[in-house]
């Protein structure tokens, strides 16, 4: 552990005064995270029913595989990476689409009310299990840990689009290796379209651009860096040094000159985004984490943390051609998105976690190259935007008898807690079962420990899209100018200090489902519930 850490200095101080048992504790963590996600057989929790089921009539079937590979990332060697392949068995033609130069899975392109089988085939030498983010699906559908099929298995998921028009994304779940998983590779978009998205005639072919935003690392032979057993970088979440854009370092894009749609996945592990079009370019946010808003919002600034979905429309429209149009996640103060000190384990006073990590990342709020767009002397698309995007609106209304429940955010017993507890695979407490169907508010509390210790939490629930209801608390932040808490969101920014009041109406599907956060190495040490829809 901590072979890495920048002095030996700093390693004595973590030593010293971190409980010997909490270190023992951590290390069995990391020992089992290291040990390829052996922790749970997958034989335990088998799942009864793997034959695809005859009474199922896919329109869409498909087989994805995981499975190591190489990529040709950066000038040189190529780097290793595991991915994810797509077939298509069954269904239309433009179902699978690989992005160009991009090794993330292929995008797969649904319809709202298909009918979807898929084929999942684990070729990896470790278990594995893929989850539909933002899908409303059944249970076994849902690729809970505990579902995770071993080295050479498959699995096969059956579930009908529910959902609205949106960008949705797909990755690993497996217990403790769902950050090494994604960070290798595995992660790719999911796009549900509609007749009511299709009515806006958004702009799309050239014009519209699919961006998965995940900060890697790589070593000087182009092989990407991850230290799951540094527990800096697993307290901390792992933070890289360049912003890829769907598997591409800082790519320049050719673009005519007119309107774009940006459709923006942050994929990173740990990455919390400001993020900004240089030139003064306003942007025109249409949609979030499930699908379009009821009117189009209008900012300079935009927040994306982990998780989050972002469909924006720029317009380029009189740019001179050959004007470089940047986009950049703007610097914020390392403390906005975390721990802001580390006094009880023997640091010093206002020495970020980041700073310190020692693994050769940049801090959150460093100031980051995304990506460039270039205009050409061609006209481009040109576009009214619309006032109103979609009804979905008028089926939303806070109820004010919704039962409320608390959920306490909290680093404690070196692990950051959710409601108190940390993740059992197969249990649920009282407060978190809900009846199908029903309307509850849960309340995100983002408290700081005794040390001091607190960090702003992507909470991501599973199942159905909440609403954003009400933000309280916190102190002055320079990531709350670009929130963006509009529409049906899966995945909400609690920052430090704050609490969070979301209303969420459950899923009609029962079983065990998940709630966590979305920073891949909070969720693997544990910052992970299960609730039951009874
Ligand atoms: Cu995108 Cu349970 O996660
Ligand atoms: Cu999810
Ligand atoms: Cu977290």
């Amino acid at each position: 552990m901590n072979r890495r850490v920048t002095g030996d200095g700093e390693r004595l101080a973590v030593n010293t005064t971190m409980h010997r048992r909490d270190l023992l504790r951590f290390l069995s963590l990391s020992a089992v995270a290291g040990a390829a996600g052996r922790a749970y057989p997958a034989d335990a929790f088998a799942w009864p029913d793997q034959a695809p089921s005859s009474s199922f009539i896919p329109d869409v079937e498909l087989a994805l595989t995981a499975a190591p590979g190489e990529a040709n990332i950066l000038s040189g060697a190529p780097t290793r990476v595991w991915r994810f392949t797509g077939q298509l068995i069954k269904g239309p033609a433009d179902t699978l689409r690989v992005l160009p130069g991009s090794y993330l899975g292929p995008v797969i392109q649904l319809r709202r009310g298909q009918k979807v089988r898929v084929r999942f085939q684990n070729r990896l030498a470790e278990q594995s299990i893929v989850h539909w983010h933002g899908l409303d699906v059944p249970e076994a559908a849902d690729g809970h840990p505990r579902l995770a099929v071993g080295a050479g298995r498959d699995y096969v998921y059956e579930f009908e689009v529910t959902n609205r028009a949106g960008t949705y994304w797909y990755h690993p779940h497996p217990h403790m290796r769902t950050g090494a998983q994604v960070y290798q590779g595995l992660a790719g978009l999911l796009i549900v379209s509609d007749a009511e998205e299709d009515a806006l005639r958004l702009p799309d072919g050239e014009a519209e651009h699919l961006c998965v935003l995940q900060d890697r690392l790589f070593d000087d032979r182009n092989q990407l860096v991850f230290r799951g057993d540094n527990m800096m970088e697993m307290m901390n979440g792992f933070l890289g040094d360049r912003v890829m854009v769907s598997g591409r370092p800082q790519p320049t894009i050719d673009v005519d000159a007119g309107w774009q749609r940006i459709r923006l996945l942050n994929g990173s592990n740990a990455r919390i985004y400001k993020l900004t079009w240089s030139r003064d370019v306003k942007m025109t946010l249409i949609g979030g984490d499930g699908g379009l808003f009821e009117r189009p919002v209008r900012q300079a600034v935009l927040t994306l943390a982990p998780g989050q979905r972002a469909d924006l429309l720029i317009d380029l429209t009189g740019v001179p051609a050959g004007t470089d149009i940047h986009f950049d996640s703007q610097a914020y103060p390392e403390a906005d998105a975390g721990i802001v000190g580390m006094m009880g384990m023997g640091m010093g006073r206002g020495m970020g976690m980041g700073g310190m990590a020692g693994t050769g990342g940049v801090r959150n709020g460093a100031p980051m190259r995304i990506m460039t767009l270039r205009p050409r002397a061609r006209q481009g698309i040109a576009f009214a935007v619309p006032d109103r995007l979609s009804a979905f609106d008028e089926t939303w209304a806070i109820r004010g008898n919704a039962t409320t429940r608390q959920v306490p955010i909290v680093f404690a017993r070196m692990e950051w807690l959710l409601g108190g507890r940390t993740f059992e695979m197969g249990q649920v407490a009282p407060e978190e079962t809900v009846a199908a169907g029903s309307t509850h508010v849960w309340e995100f509390m983002n408290l700081a420990n005794g040390m001091g210790m607190q960090a702003a939490h992507p909470i991501h629930m599973h199942g159905r899209q909440f609403r954003v209801v009400q933000r309280s608390g916190g102190t002055t932040n320079a990531l709350r100018t670009g929130l963006a808490d509009q529409g049906w969101r899966d995945v909400v920014l609690v920052l430090p200090g704050e609490t969070v009041r979301v209303q969420a109406t459950f899923s009609r599907h029962p079983g065990l489902y998940l709630y966590h956060c979305h920073i891949l190495e909070h969720e693997d040490m544990g910052m992970m519930r299960n609730f039951r829809i009874s």
